[in-house]
Order: C-alpha cells, then sequence, then structure tokens
C-alpha cells in the first residue's frame, strides 16, 4: 500500500464542485492581484482568528520579513527565535539585517523552550520569535511576559499551525503579529504560494501593506522602500473556500492522531507530547527515535513516505556555519538526528494508519526480540 506524506488531489477532488466556481468567478472579475476577492479573505481570516487586521501577502517567508521590518527590526538588531525549524523562520531575520539568535528547545514539544529566552536577552535584541513547530503552539505566557518585561515585540510563526489555539484563543493572535504560510501542504494551502500578516496593531498594519507594494498607500507616491508581495486573487477564492473547511480538515488530523497513537502504542519510540495548553492541529505527526533511520528504510521499502523536519538545525545550517560555530545547543542537534514525521493529511485513510504501525513494528518489534534472546 502506498501512502504519500500528504494527498493535494484527493482534497482538490473532495472540493473540486466548490473549488470550481469560486475560481470561475475570480478569473471572470478581471481584477488579479488584490480587489475584492483578497479584501473578502482578509477579512474573513481576521474575524478566524479574532484580530483587528489581516494582511495577503505572497509567501510565509514575506509575512515573517515583513512582520518584523514593520516592527522596526533593522540591522544591527537581534531576534531570539528556535534553531529547530525551517530556514525561513531564521533567514527572513537576517534578511532584515538583523541577527537570528537561537536558543534551545523543549525536548518534548521540539518548540522553543521559553526558560532559555530570558539569558539571551541583550541591548540589541528587538523581538522574540517562536515558532509553533507541527502545528501545536509554542508556550507564549512565558515569552510575552519576558518580552513585557525588556520591551521586546512577540512575532509568532504560525506556518505550520493555522487554526490551532493557545488557551483558547487561535494562535497568531497573541504577539504583535502573526505569520501565515498558505504553502500548499499547510493546514489552509493555496494551489500555490501565498501568506499573511496578521495584528490587532493599526500602525503595523499599515506598515506591512505599505512595504508589501513598493512602499505606498496612494498610486505612485512611495514614502518607504518597499518590494511586490501580494496574494493574487485566484489564491484568495480558493483559500476562502477552503478556510470554510479548516476546522473539520483539522479534526480529521487530531482524529488520525489519535488512532497513530493506538497502533504505536507500546513501542519504544517517542510520540508526540501534547501540551495541553491548546489544540494540537497535526500539520506533522512527528515522532522521534534513535532507530529513525531504519524505520525510514523499512517503510520506504513499503512504499510509505516518511520526512525528517528538521534534519540540520539553523545554527548549523552551512550558510551560518562560520556564525554559529561556537554555539552548541544539544537538545535541537539531538532532535535533528531522531525526529520522524508520518504521513499525515486530513483524507488519510485508517488502513493507511495501520499499515504504517505494521511497518514501524517491523523493525521496533524485530530488535526487541532480538533484546530478548540475548538476555
Ligand atoms: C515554520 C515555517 N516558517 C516559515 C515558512 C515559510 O513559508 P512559505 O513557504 O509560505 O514562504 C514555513 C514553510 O514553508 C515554515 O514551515
Amino acid at each position: 500500500m502506498k501512502v504519500a506524506m500528504t494527498d493535494l488531489s484527493a482534497e482538490y477532488a473532495l472540493l473540486e464542485p466548490e473549488l470550481l466556481p469560486a475560481v470561475r468567478t475570480a478569473l471572470a472579475s478581471g481584477q488579479y492581484v488584490q480587489g475584492p476577492t483578497v479584501q473578502a479573505f482578509e477579512r474573513e481570516v481576521a474575524q478566524y482568528l479574532g484580530v483587528r487586521h489581516a494582511i495577503g501577502v505572497a509567501s510565509g517567508t514575506d509575512a515573517l520579513m515583513l512582520a518584523l521590518k514593520a516592527a522596526g527590526v533593522t540591522t544591527g538588531d537581534e531576534v531570539i527565535t528556535t534553531p529547530f525549524s525551517f530556514i525561513a523562520t531564521a533567514s527572513a531575520i537576517a534578511m532584515t539585517g538583523a541577527t537570528p539568535v537561537f536558543v534551545d528547545i523543549d525536548p518534548l514539544t521540539f518548540n522553543l523552550d521559553p526558560a532559555n529566552v530570558e539569558a539571551a536577552i541583550t541591548a540589541r535584541t528587538r523581538a522574540v520569535l517562536p515558532v509553533h513547530l507541527y502545528g501545536q503552539a509554542a508556550d507564549l505566557e512565558p515569552l510575552l511576559a519576558a518580552c513585557a518585561r525588556h520591551g521586546l515585540r512577540l512575532i509568532e510563526d504560525c506556518a505550520q499551525a493555522m487554526g490551532a489555539d493557545y488557551k483558547g484563543r487561535k494562535v497568531g493572535s497573541w504577539g504583535h503579529a502573526g505569520c501565515l504560510s498558505f504553502y500548499p501542504s499547510k493546514t489552509l494551502g493555496a494551489f500555490g504560494d501565498g501568506g499573511m500578516v496578521v495584528t490587532d496593531d493599526d500602525a503595523l498594519a499599515t506598515r506591512v501593506r505599505m512595504l508589501a507594494n513598493h512602499g505606498s498607500a496612494t498610486r505612485y507616491r512611495h514614502e518607504m522602500l518597499g518590494c511586490n508581495s501580494r496574494l493574487d486573487a485566484l489564491q484568495a477564492a480558493v483559500l476562502r473556500v477552503k478556510l470554510l473547511h479548516l476546522d473539520e480538515f483539522n479534526r480529521r488530523r487530531r482524529d488520525h492522531a489519535r488512532r497513530y497513537r493506538e497502533v504505536l502504542a507500546g513501542m519504544q519510540l517517542q510520540l508526540p507530547v501534547e501540551t495541553g495548553f491548546g489544540t494540537h492541529v497535526y500539520h506533522q505527526f512527528t515522532i522521534a527515535s534513535d532507530e529513525r533511520e531504519r524505520i525510514r528504510a523499512a517503510l520506504a521499502q513499503q512504499g510509505i513516505a516518511s520526512a525528517v523536519h528538521y534534519p540540520i538545525p539553523l545554527h548549523r545550517q552551512p550558510l551560518w556555519q562560520d556564525a554559529y560555530a561556537g554555539v552548541h545547543l544539544p537538545r535541537a542537534e539531538e532532535a535533528a538526528q531522531r525526529v520522524l514525521s508520518l504521513p499525515m493529511s486530513p483524507l488519510l485513510k485508517p488502513e493507511q494508519i495501520e499499515a504504517v504501525g505494521r511497518a514501524v513494528a517491523a523493525v521496533l518489534g524485530a530488535r526487541e526480540c532480538a533484546h530478548a534472546r540475548s538476555m
């Protein structure tokens, strides 16, 4: 039984009757960049998250970079973040001219450990940028408290966690700004690239909108150095339809996670740990094991996909090899050796989860037998 990491064609097939009319309307409108469809989607996301402003941009990476710039982060500043994320979290910081300062993670959730943040604050620190990794909120309250004590901005990287909440409020609504990615495989995915900055801060929202539109609020009048980073009407049309299904799809992800726990119960591996202070939406179902490579090989042999998020912590990426040569973050370094994401998508089938379970058991079960024999 072949099992892919996600099945975007199946999702499309399911939603096609709703998507095609929406796309046709957007195409017929003649307005393909910004315009009423994008504005409607921005209003709907703002309402869904409970924030005042939502600004559509070209990608999650741009959302991070523009939010940081709009928050005043610039050359010479430092931004504290996690070393265990996709590169965009830290490259967005570097693109503003600021320096990413990596602090180690919580070994159970793989999210930034708030206990490590205060010691990393210097006179140059401007912001803290936690990532809600794999679809679970980072522990925001202690981070917000540290930011309040030191006059820092908190920017949330929600690229993997659209729809997740923390203590009853959606992620993205806690910090000065939240940054979303609509990359196709995300919990709210477009049919191409897209992203969004959400915020309650009127001035920050205005700056993001201007920065993303050539530094301009009025046509051909440019007040700051900006770029072109806008959401297409076609993507907004698709995303409006998919937003209506987001909660149901995230519920399905949680159901699949429950089933994974059943089929993997009792095996020598670390299952995803739910913190209990929010709803994990399982963008990824990521286990950890010292036998990762053997598990990967066994899955591949059965035609089952798996992925490592992420094999190289950010402070060990070749582009920063020299800059962080003296920095040791043992938990992130160990996680990079042990984590393994299993197939996960709303339309995953129970028999596919069972096939994954059997393939993992074939590796870990065999090891237990060998161990028993040697006793
Ligand atoms: C944690 C994280 N941050 C940022 C991004 C960047 O988003 P995008 O691909 O839309 O630029 C991604 C994913 O791609 C991500 O997983």
